[in-house]
């Protein structure tokens, strides 16, 4: 059946596969549109209640994970690090900003990658490129490369079960403030880290004092905890798409949020037009090339109303950039009134190969935050969270941080299969840097 949520399919699609089986392809969606949806609409209306505060000041997001999710890392062990991490790094945000975490994950649907080639050539060969595990497989054989269907329901799976690991670890006593603090005297033990010594001291004293006072609350023991990745598959994104039997409005039901990237990104097309009908928090990237004019006129496509929380435009211009693109977007979308939430995105204007590898400079990366952090100062806009890649495990990937990784480094340890990600302890630097910049900014 042909309906209202269909119109994108007459508009052109970026990105897409091309399926090589028409039959094996309607199959396929026509069992993922059987399944259960993910999520809950209610819980897509609670989170953009939840953004609507980072909007106005009153929270800061954080959403991290992989780049690129892959089937045979779901297991208990990376996931449990990657929620650990990604709590850890929220307790000393939320101690920095004295202001809610909303935390998510770049997890549970992060199973499509955009492509600047539809095909890669190794050795005289030339084979469809690597889309991500819902689409083909990473290794270098016609077979694996072969676009197939089924990879979105197996996607789909997977997601289940992340998501429900996600949820008892978060709510089930895991996310426990006083085990999150603990980990974190952990992390500052470590000689290297020893300049964050105090905040962790500061964080841990609060604690002890909530304690001693008897604060013994379920807030200290749960977190809400929200998923989202790219929207950039449509046939999965479409057949997940589902009308809440209580209001009678769409909802895609693959995740809590789905942002848009910066190359799928055209007001008139396809991913715009789809998730310009479903009513979930949505996020835009914007890269360098994005220009006043293209984020008002998304702003009227995908935001029309001006709900609060309803839309995030999350910024990756890089380092050198982001004090002179960044400005004239800020101006233009404040010049017609709008407050979305301004996220940063300080990986991806950041990439650079080095030494045989796809990697990013931590120092380069936490300049982009500074400087995101400052442009939001002049301009008097808030600036309402970050958007990382991230992983719980010690890979290295980002050159630099107090453990420095260096060109021979990035060898020992080096997974990614798309961009290079952040490791855990990485990652707490960048919280505890950034909890510092948050200070300075109200100060
Ligand atoms: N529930 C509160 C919150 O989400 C406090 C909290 C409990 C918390 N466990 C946490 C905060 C772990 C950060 C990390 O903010
Ligand atoms: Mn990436």
């Amino acid at each position: 059946m042909t309906t209202h949520l269909d119109t994108y399919k007459a508009l052109p699609a970026a990105q897409q596969p091309e399926w090589p089986d028409a039959g094996a392809r309607d199959e396929a969606i026509e069992s993922l549109e059987k399944l259960p949806p993910l999520v809950f609409a209610g819980e897509a209306d609670v989170l953009r209640e939840r953004l609507a505060q980072a909007a106005s000041g009153h929270a800061f997001v954080l959403h991290g994970g992989d780049c690129a999710e892959i089937f045979a890392e779901v297991s208990a062990d990376r996931i449990r690090n990657k929620l650990r991490t990604i709590l850890q790094m929220a307790v000393v945000l939320t101690y920095g900003a004295s202001q809610p975490v909303v935390k998510m994950g770049r997890i549970a649907g992060q199973y499509a990658k955009p492509r600047s080639s539809n095909t890669e050539t190794r050795d005289g060969v030339t084979l469809p490129a690597y889309r991500g595990d819902a689409i083909n497989a990473f290794p270098f054989t016609a077979e694996a490369r072969k676009p197939d269907p089924w990879r979105m329901v197996e996607a789909y799976h997977r997601s289940s079960a992340t998501l429900n690991l996600a949820r008892a670890f978060t709510t089930g006593g895991f996310a426990d403030l006083r085990f999150v603090a603990e980990w974190n005297r952990g992390f500052v033990a470590n000689p290297a880290f020893a300049r964050y010594e105090e905040i962790a001291a500061e964080v841990d004293r609060a604690i002890s004092f909530m304690a001693a006072c008897g604060a013994d609350f379920d807030a200290l023991k749960a977190v809400e905890f929200f998923a989202g990745h790219e929207a950039l598959l449509l046939d999965y994104e479409r057949a997940l798409t589902r009308i809440d039997s209580r209001t009678g409005a769409a909802y895609d039901c693959s995740a809590h949020f789905l942002w848009i990237g910066d190359r799928t990104r055209d007001p008139e097309a396809a991913h715009v037009e789809l998730l310009s009908k479903v009513r979930n928090p949505i996020g835009v990237k914007l890269g360098p090339a994005a220009q006043p004019g293209d984020v008002l006129r998304l702003l009227d496509r995908l935001d029309p109303e001006a709900q609060p929380g309803r839309l995030t435009l999350i910024t990756r211009m890089g380092a050198g950039h982001v004090r002179t693109l960044l400005p004239p977007l800020v101006r233009a979308v404040q010049g017609a009134g709008r407050t979305p939430v301004w996220m940063c995105d300080p990986m991806h204007g950041n990439t650079i190969a080095f030494g045989g590898y796809k990697t990013r400079r931590f120092d380069d990366i936490m300049a982009e935050v500074k400087g995101f952090f400052e442009v939001h100062r002049d301009a008097g806009t808030i600036p309402g969270g970050l958007h990382i890649e991230l992983t719980g495990d010690d890979v290295t990937e980002v050159l630099g941080g107090s453990e420095t990784i260096d060109e021979e480094g990035l060898a020992r340890r080096y997974e990614t299969l798309v961009d290079p990600r952040l490791n855990h302890q990485q990652s707490l630097e960048m919280a505890f840097q950034v909890a510092e910049m948050i200070r300075g900014h109200r100060g």
